[in-house]
């Protein structure tokens, strides 16, 4: 789920926010990138220290009002791009020194809220689902892809046990009329082969088509390789991630990237590989229940964070052959 609540006084909490600064220490000054910058409360707390400098990105381009009125108070001091993570190396970093690079991954309680994006199972309109500079949408997803690759899609990004079964149903449906929102919320509960009450019986598949729909998942392993490379030394990077499959991408790069001195001392010199992170927490940090009390969605947040110590390799083919199984699904809207 996503970070950040409007709560029903309109306060916006941003998840894990003290945690956050007690790990990046801005109060020291430096740069830092968000690379998620929603409505702005990691980048504004940031810049309350003095001498410190906020480069921001979203995908969204609704994002900008919000980075507008920041702007106005912060001229020198803060730079907004309306941008994808997965493209942190075309913003002409290379003479800035940075000290921490920021992602709260995943979507704004603004974001689903806004029931004409189709985020939501309680939208009426149409399935949209794009978070800014997409290729495609939900409906085309929906209304044109095969059954065996819809399955793949709800199996593999939204762990829906019933996938099969809510496939059929579409293929079926879509004969008749395209599916919007309300008929794919109609189609899944009458495919459900048991209800759950703690979730609701869309949430799956909904999630499944939001990774699918803004490729989360190379987003994601774009965006953890190029922030490697444009740290600085000693600079620390930190994720807030909302589901498990995140959470597995983060702590097999992590560890890919910082358990190399457990390779043989025999091996020769040259062909010995040297650690590029330092993990200092094992357990990703979890909000406290005083947090979630006042910001329910925070309930599922995991944060991980690591410390660059030396300059990244190449390792690409390495973290992307890993997880080829989750890219090959991706790249099925290859076909739309
Ligand atoms: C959970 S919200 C961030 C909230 C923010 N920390 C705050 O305090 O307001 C996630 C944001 O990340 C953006 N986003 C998601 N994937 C992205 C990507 N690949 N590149 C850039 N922005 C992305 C979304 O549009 C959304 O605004």
């Amino acid at each position: 789920m996503n970070a950040t609540i409007l709560s029903n006084n309109h306060k916006h909490y941003p998840v894990l926010l003290n945690e956050i600064l007690s790990i990046i220490s801005p109060q020291n000054g430096g740069t830092f990138i968000d690379c998620t910058f929603g409505l702005g409360g990691y980048s504004s707390a940031i810049l309350n220290f003095p001498k410190t400098k906020v480069i921001a990105l979203d995908r969204d381009i609704n994002s900008k009002k919000f980075a507008d009125s920041i702007k106005h108070l912060n001229k020198d001091r803060f730079f907004f791009h309306n941008s994808k993570f997965s493209d942190l190396d075309k913003l002409n970093l290379e003479n800035e020194n940075i000290n921490s690079i920021i992602f709260d991954l995943g979507f704004s309680l603004n974001q689903i809220k806004d029931y004409k994006r189709g985020f939501s199972f309680e939208s009426k309109g149409s399935l949209d689902m794009r978070l800014g500079l997409n290729k495609f949408s939900a409906s085309e997803v929906i209304n044109k892809l095969d059954e065996k690759d819809l399955v793949k899609i709800f199996k593999y990004f939204g762990e829906e046990k019933d996938s099969k079964r809510i496939a059929k149903s579409i293929i079926r449906e879509r004969k008749n009329q395209l599916i919007d929102t309300q008929i794919l919320v109609k189609i899944i509960n009458s495919s459900k082969k048991k209800n759950y009450k703690k979730t609701h019986n869309s949430t799956k598949v909904f999630q499944a088509l939001r990774i699918f729909v803004n490729k989360e998942i190379s987003e994601l392993i774009k965006g953890l390789i190029k922030s490697v490379k444009i740290l600085k030394k000693n600079g620390i990077i930190v994720f807030v991630s909302f589901h498990s499959l995140e959470d597995k991408i983060i702590k097999t790069f992590f560890k890919l990237l910082s358990e190399n001195n457990k390779t043989s001392r025999y091996l020769p010199e040259n062909e010995k590989k040297i650690n590029i992170l330092k993990v200092e927490k094992k357990k990703p940090i979890t909000p406290t229940d005083e947090e979630i009390k006042i910001n329910k969605p925070s309930r599922s947040a995991k944060l991980r964070y690591a410390i660059k110590i030396n300059d990244l390799k190449i390792i690409e083919n390495e973290i992307f052959e890993k997880f080829k199984y989750l890219i090959d699904i991706e790249n099925l809207s290859e076909k739309l």
